[in-house]
């Protein structure tokens, strides 16, 4: 197995309150993590420190052994450019772009994207094209932003409480739909959640408690999303 993402001893403090303290952690290739913690505990601090969206206070972040951590501003954002896709729970779509042209902002020109024609019929968005976001469901709008962030091809894609705002359907909908590119793209999926069903499905499970790595556990069976059940 190819690890494409590293941790090591990463810490963050804010307003001198260490809020990671110390985290290691190793990602393979074409995985489904998923990130579990209760509120507060510092699982959206590590995701974005782990994207580039912010600086660790001390430790190092490697992605394919390079140290992206202490790249300079410019490279930094090539590299989030390249090779870093993010989700989040409120779906930041362009209000005033129909689907489609939200879908093509993903698109980076520098580099060879993902067939928009496969990318709709994956995400099951091919009715939905010529709408505008406040058209569509959440659970629509959610696919846009995945199909946004995915269609460069990342290698990596940071998913924050992705499903936090959909309802049980459309949460299913999404994580399905996730595992599904993780398959079709080869990318590798980090999912923070309090969903324990969502977990389930992973190939792997970190639980952060108090800033620290508190559990780490690989799902030797995970369950298919259509066979999750809401509590
Ligand atoms: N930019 C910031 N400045 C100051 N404190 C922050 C900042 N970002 C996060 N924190 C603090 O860091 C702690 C962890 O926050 P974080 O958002 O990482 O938790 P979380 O595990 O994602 O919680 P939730 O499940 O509610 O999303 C919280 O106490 C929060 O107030
Ligand atoms: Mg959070």
């Amino acid at each position: 197995m190819t690890i494409v993402l590293q941790a090591e001893s990463i810490t963050k403090t804010f307003d001198k309150e260490e809020i990671l303290k110390g985290i290691s952690l190793s990602i393979e290739e074409n995985t489904f993590t998923a990130v579990l913690g209760p509120s507060g505990s510092g699982k959206s601090t590590m995701l974005h420190v782990l994207s580039g969206l912010m600086k660790p206070t001390s430790g190092v972040v490697k992605c394919e052994g390079k140290v992206v951590s202490q790249y300079r501003e410019a490279q930094l954002a090539e590299w989030k450019r390249n090779e870093v896709g993010h989700v989040f729970q409120n779906y930041l779509l362009l209000e005033n772009l129909t689907v489609e042209e939200n879908i093509r902002v993903g698109i980076n020109n520098g580099k060879a994207s993902f067939s928009f024609d496969r990318l709709v019929r994956i995400l099951e968005l091919e009715q939905y094209l010529k709408k505008f976001p406040a058209q569509l469901s959440g659970g629509q709008q959610q696919r846009v932003a995945i199909a946004r962030a995915v269609i460069k091809c990342p290698k990596l894609l940071f998913c924050d409480e992705a499903t936090g705002a959909l309802d049980e359907k459309n949460s299913k909908k999404v994580v399905e739909l996730l595992h599904t590119i993780k398959r079709e793209l080869g990318v590798t999926i980090l999912f923070t959640t309090h969903n324990e069903q969502i977990a389930k499905t992973a190939d792997r499970v970190l639980t952060i408690k108090d800033g620290m790595l508190y559990r780490d556990i690989r799902n030797e069976h995970p369950i298919a999303a259509s066979e999750m059940v809401w509590g």
